[in-house]
């Protein structure tokens, strides 16, 4: 079988190599997976250049989620059949055409579902959809406000937002995205420059409680959040796509109380109850199959055109995910 891998870190396009591996035979409790889908995301890529949270052990195969289906069942095995879709609760390198998983680690996707969809929900909807519930309590109408709007977090966000009946004021850097993001159900979309915080103090009424802020980019664009958040606010930190660090005016914690927080999904999966993961996950293929939850996909590429497939990931100004389209017989 054909997988990506690395042997040591760096620049992706260097040091990523396709190479032939053994097809592995799962063992009692395993079920062996063929990859339908597989991501690019920015986590992947900050992994392989040794930038990330964690390091993997090396050779490694990179690749945070995917979509597949069961290949074969090894012994010991109840409840899933060859042919069934499924979407991993952890990572386990997926830019690979297959792979041997605990079947307690693969949770099953209903009938019919898109599964290059399937493929994008257990990173960024999950994040979106945790960080709506778990850090500050939210009421109905109220609002949230996030930057990065467009990218598949934001996006989900903004989705998940509307299913839960709160309102999302978003900062974007292309004025060609407002439209867009107000279509999908955004209720506010503003230009991420200078006065920004002032902006949305403007749009949504100085009085207004907005408790709330998601952070993907840092800099400059975090203390537009900052200006943006009532006293006593929250700004979370999940991403830092602008390389630069927070620098916060200390009157933003003496004077107006902000608190300052981070949030990392692969905490959350360490410590939660793996019913929380569940249910987690039957929600978010719920919303997807339904068509609640959306997220548009800027090109497909085999694991063959990997240099190709990188470098349309990397690139800025981005409408949507690249994916590996890694199973021959998907459309
Ligand atoms: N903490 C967690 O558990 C967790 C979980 C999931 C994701 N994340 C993080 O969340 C972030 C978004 O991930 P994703 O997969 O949703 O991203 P994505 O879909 O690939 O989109 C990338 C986003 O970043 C923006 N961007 C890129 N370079 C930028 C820069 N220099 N300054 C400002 N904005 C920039 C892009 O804006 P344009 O379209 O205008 O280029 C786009 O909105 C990443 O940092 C990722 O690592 C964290």
């Amino acid at each position: 079988m054909k997988a990506l891998q690395y042997d040591h870190t760096g620049v992706p396009r260097e040091v990523l190599k396709l190479r032939e591996l053994p097809l592995p035979d799962p063992g009692p409790g395993e079920l062996r997976l063929q990859i339908a889908y597989a991501p690019i995301h920015p986590s992947d890529l900050n992994l392989i250049e040794g930038t990330y949270g964690t390091l993997a052990i090396l050779p490694a195969i990179p690749g945070g989620e995917a979509s597949a289906r069961v290949d074969a069942v090894g012994e010991d095995v109840d409840g899933f059949s060859p042919g069934e879709a499924v979407l991993f609760k952890r990572r386990f390198g997926t830019w690979r055409e297959f792979l041997c998983a605990p079947a307690t680690d693969c949770h099953p996707l209903p009938e019919g579902i898109d599964l290059q969809q399937a493929a994008m929900l257990a990173i960024n909807p999950a994040t979106a959809w945790r960080m709506l519930e778990d850090l500050t309590p939210l009421r109905a109408g109220d609002w949230v406000l996030q930057n990065a709007a467009n990218s598949a977090v934001g996006l989900s966000v903004i989705q998940l937002a509307k299913a839960l009946a709160y309102r999302t004021c978003n900062l974007v850097r292309r004025a060609e995205l407002v439209e867009s993001l107000a279509a999908l159900g955004a209720d506010e979309v503003i230009l991420d420059q200078t006065g920004a915080g002032k902006v949305i103090r403007e749009r949504l009424g100085e009085t207004t409680p907005v408790n709330l802020a998601f952070n993907a980019v840092g800099g400059d664009s975090a203390l537009h959040l900052m200006n943006g958040l009532s006293p006593h606010g929250t700004l979370v930190t999940y991403g830092a796509m602008g390389r630069r660090p927070l620098t916060v005016p200390n009157g933003l914690l003496i004077f107006k109380g902000l608190h300052l927080r981070g949030f990392w999904l692969t905490d959350w999966l360490k410590s939660a109850a793996p019913g929380a993961v569940t249910e987690l996950f039957e929600a978010l293929t719920r919303l997807s199959k339904t068509g609640g939850l959306h997220l548009p996909v800027a090109g497909c590429f085999p694991l063959d055109q990997y240099e190709a497939a990188l470098e349309a990931a990397s690139g800025e100004r981005r409408n949507g995910k690249i994916l590996f389209k890694i199973d021959p017989e998907l459309p």
